[in-house]
């Protein structure tokens, strides 16, 4: 297992539409592997692999308290929703901006297992946040898209400076 590089918003790469997995080969189970190990290092509690450069449909989601409720999706779809839920959000790819964003409060999930089985997940609260968070992800789109053009360039900037200073 290996600890990936997350790339940082504004990177234009986290605008990258990530393309279904055909077939769960040993590259896509080690990435799997990879993408808990580094979500649960940062820490954070979900992550896409859009946010490691990997432009595939997967992401990985843990929002339980003890870190013992990994949760694998793979091509996950959102097959239904219901009601709205304002939640302030962070995210590993946007460091250190936490802002309110308004999504489903509950939704229907379908998606592959890592053992390549479909199942469904009905979720809310915080794991429905993450979930559609995530997807978003795979869809190229950062929740900073969610607030004003303002706010976004604000955070552009800022993030911009720090990884100046970081070099
Ligand atoms: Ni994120």
């Amino acid at each position: 297992m290996a600890l990936l590089k997350i790339l940082h918003y504004p990177d234009p790469k986290l605008h990258t539409v990530a393309s279904p997995i055909p077939e769960i080969t040993d590259d896509i189970r080690g990435l799997a592997a990879d993408m808990a190990e580094t979500m649960y290092a940062a820490p954070g509690i979900g992550l896409a692999a859009t946010q490691v450069d990997r432009h595939v449909r997967l992401i990985v989601v843990d929002v339980s308290e003890d870190k013992n409720a990994l949760r694998t999706f793979i091509n996950p779809r959102i097959i239904a929703r219901e009601g709205e839920a304002v939640h302030e959000e962070g995210c590993l790819s946007v460091p250190g901006i936490y802002d309110k964003v308004t999504r489903s409060e509950r939704i229907r999930v379908e998606a592959l297992g890592l053992d390549g089985k479909p199942f469904t997940l009905d979720a809310d609260g915080l794991l429905a946040v993450c979930v559609q968070h995530e997807i978003d992800h795979l869809d190229g789109k950062v929740f900073v898209e969610y607030l004003s053009r303002l706010k976004q360039s604000r955070i552009r900037g800022k993030l911009l400076k720090q990884a100046r200073e970081a070099m």
